[in-house]
């Protein structure tokens, strides 16, 4: 075992990990923080979806050994002040979710494209989700919510 220390969502959390432990494993199984999900645990369909340093990764295929250096956001991160994100209020706003297990990757794509383009085409943000399925098939909601989220973090 190896003595790593991760940064989650402005938290440091020192745990104990083997090499081969990904960091999807380690955030929900070893710090409980079960808002990430793992579905195929091979990077095909981005329900394990986290920022490091704002950038969006399937963390089912990082290891947590070398995930110490970056800042890490899970979907627990995103509100603030005890206010939903834009994007959280707008999913259940649209009912961007029928089981919602494919949201939180979701929703953390969807904060990547807005932190870079706060006014995304349709087509943007079908790109940003591209590689996330949804086993419901709520692709259109799921646009629809973005939509609404990219509106309500610009005021209007
Ligand atoms: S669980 Fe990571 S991409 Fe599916
Ligand atoms: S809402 Fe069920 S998988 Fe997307």
């Amino acid at each position: 075992m190896h003595p790593i220390t991760l940064n989650i969502n402005g938290e440091k959390h020192e745990v104990s990990v083997r090499p081969h432990w990904s960091l999807a494993y380690v955030i929900r199984e070893k710090l409980g923080l079960t808002g990430t999900k793992t579905g195929c645990e091979m990077g095909t369909c981005g329900s394990c979806t986290v920022l490091l340093d704002g950038k969006p990764y399937f963390s089912c295929l990082r290891m947590a050994i070398d995930s110490g250096s970056y800042a890490i956001t899970t979907i627990e991160g995103l509100d603030a002040d005890g206010k939903l994100h834009p994007l959280q209020q707008a999913f259940i706003e649209e009912h961007g979710m029928q089981c919602g297990f494919c949201t939180p990757g979701m929703i953390i794509a969807a904060k990547a494209l807005l932190d870079e383009n706060p006014v995304p085409a349709e087509l943007d943000i079908r790109e940003a989700i591209g590689g996330h399925l949804c086993r419901c098939g709520t692709y259109m909601r799921i646009v629809k919510s973005i939509q609404k989220g990219a509106r309500i973090a610009r005021g209007n």
